[in-house]
């Protein structure tokens, strides 16, 4: 299995970091391949909003933006498995994480059910990396687990790591990467249809049309 490793701490030395690190080992460890990024060595800027709230991520599935978002885009779709680790800033994953999956959520939320999402049905392990309080940690994990769903991914674990958890949660994450990579491939089709289920119905008094653009 090829496995992303998205790491967006503007510290290399941090506890971000040191997640990423255990992730990768649990993959090497797993007989699988990883490759790390920090979303903080890109430029990324945040969504323009196009139009009246729609551009060329929902017609082409593509930003019209140019920075390193395709870059990534193509990263994302080369992999076979994610793990997403963020900083806890005030609760929420780091804005370097919120620029770019807003907008990867555009491009690939859009797509038709026949060519969906380059996430749907790859495993994907998320990793909140707090301070001394661990406060917000499982609001940050809340997040991410939406946005995977949002984006037809399987969450396979969430896992909450704080400055006082650090040393054995490190632990957790190698296992957890390891047991990830170990596991048979979720069916694309489940997993589709559980993202399905996050959105919301068509409003009342609809004109009974079905709404083809995915709500996020
Ligand atoms: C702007 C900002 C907001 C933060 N908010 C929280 C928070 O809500 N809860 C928490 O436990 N830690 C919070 N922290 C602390 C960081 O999550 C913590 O230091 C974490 O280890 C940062 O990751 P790093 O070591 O990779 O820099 C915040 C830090 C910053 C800079």
């Amino acid at each position: 299995m090829k496995v992303l490793v998205v790491t967006c701490s503007p510290n290399e030395d941090g506890l971000t970091a040191a997640c990423g690190e255990a992730a990768r080992q649990g993959i090497v460890d797993g007989h699988s391949r990883a490759r790390v990024i920090n979303l903080n060595g890109f430029h990324l800027e945040r969504c323009a909003v196009c139009g009246n709230g729609w551009g060329t991520c929902r017609t082409q599935h593509q930003c019209c933006l140019e920075d390193d978002f395709a870059d990534l885009q193509g990263m994302f779709g080369e992999a076979e498995g994610y793990v997403l680790v963020t900083p806890v800033y005030y609760g929420e994953p780091s804005e370097a994480f919120k620029a770019a999956a807003d907008r990867l959520r555009r491009c690939e939320c859009t797509k038709p059910e026949d060519a969906p999402s380059v996430l749907s049905g790859k495993p994907t392990i998320a990793i909140a990396a707090a301070g001394g309080s661990g406060g917000g940690a499982v609001h940050c994990l809340g997040v991410l687990e939406r946005w995977l769903r949002q984006l037809g991914a399987v969450p396979f674990d969430l896992i909450p790591v704080a400055q006082r958890s650090r040393e054995y949660q490190l632990e957790t994450i190698h296992d957890a990467l390891a047991a990830m990579c170990a596991a048979p491939a979720a069916p694309v089709r489940a997993a589709a249809t559980e993202a399905r289920s996050d959105r919301r119905p068509p409003r009342r008094g609809h004109s009974g049309r079905r709404n083809t653009t995915r709500d996020k």
